[in-house]
């Protein structure tokens, strides 16, 4: 097991804290903040929480989201380096001290520091040339490989450098809300699924560098 008993996160989100691997460098560790899957738990409707607290639990939803189809596919093909284009590295659940961690490749930026998000990125330098051409390679990779995930948020996009240029990478996010049985494996079902992702995107890129007078949910009922 791990030992994290000594170690600060370098960063955290509303749901997780990310450690870095104290073995490995390149590695980050993500363990559940139960507190706020408890505080979720208890924000729902009585028939929601029938379900239960697993389904709340992100660690879990990112494991079951890299079984996905179109990632599975990709890997028995030979072609793991382009799931990889995007998302970090997965390595699956680690024992640790603080709990099970979710255990990743950790992105660096071009000085070796943890990565910077987009969403910092778009309040220093606004949607450049740079990063709107990293936009659309990403873009473009969602819909060549058919990967599903959730909306697309700055602050769950990170800056890194690939290949000697800027690419967003997806940490946090990726999976599909549960569809009808079926439904994601049909071609076109995916297709419109992934242009609403995409389009959202932008629509969220717009509004992180705009004057933000109204907050995201009323500028999206627009
Ligand atoms: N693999 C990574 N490499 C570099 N930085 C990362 C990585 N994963 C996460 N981070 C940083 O840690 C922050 C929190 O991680 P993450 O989004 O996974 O947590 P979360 O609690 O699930 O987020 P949310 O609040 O969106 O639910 C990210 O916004 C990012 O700044
Ligand atoms: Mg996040």
């Amino acid at each position: 097991m791990i030992d994290l008993s000594d170690q600060q996160p370098f960063a955290s989100g509303d749901n997780r804290h990310c450690y870095r691997h104290p073995n490995i460098p390149d590695r980050c560790l993500k363990i559940i903040r139960p507190e706020n899957i408890e505080a979720r738990y208890q924000r729902q409707a009585t028939p929601k929480k029938l379900l239960g607290k697993s389904r709340l639990n992100d660690n879990k939803q990112e494991l079951a989201a890299h079984r996905q189809n179109a990632i599975l596919a990709l890997i028995n093909q030979g072609h793991e380096s382009t799931v990889w284009r995007h998302l970090p590295k997965f390595y699956g659940e680690t024992a640790t001290s603080l709990g099970p961690a979710n255990e990743s490749e950790l992105l660096f930026d071009v000085n070796g520091n943890p990565a910077q998000t987009l969403e910092l990125y778009l309040t220093q330098h606004g949607f450049d040339a740079r990063i709107n051409a990293a936009a659309e390679r990403l873009c473009e990779w969602l819909g060549s490989t058919g990967i599903l995930t959730r909306n697309l948020l700055p602050h769950n996009l990170v800056i890194s450098q690939r290949d000697n240029q800027p690419e967003l990478v997806l940490v946090d996010g990726l999976g599909a809300p549960p569809v009808p049985s079926g439904l994601s494996i049909i071609p076109a079902w995916r297709r419109r699924y992934i242009n609403r992702r995409i389009l959202r995107f932008y629509k969220r890129i717009e509004w992180e560098t705009g004057s933000k007078e109204k907050s995201w949910g009323e500028s999206q009922r627009l």
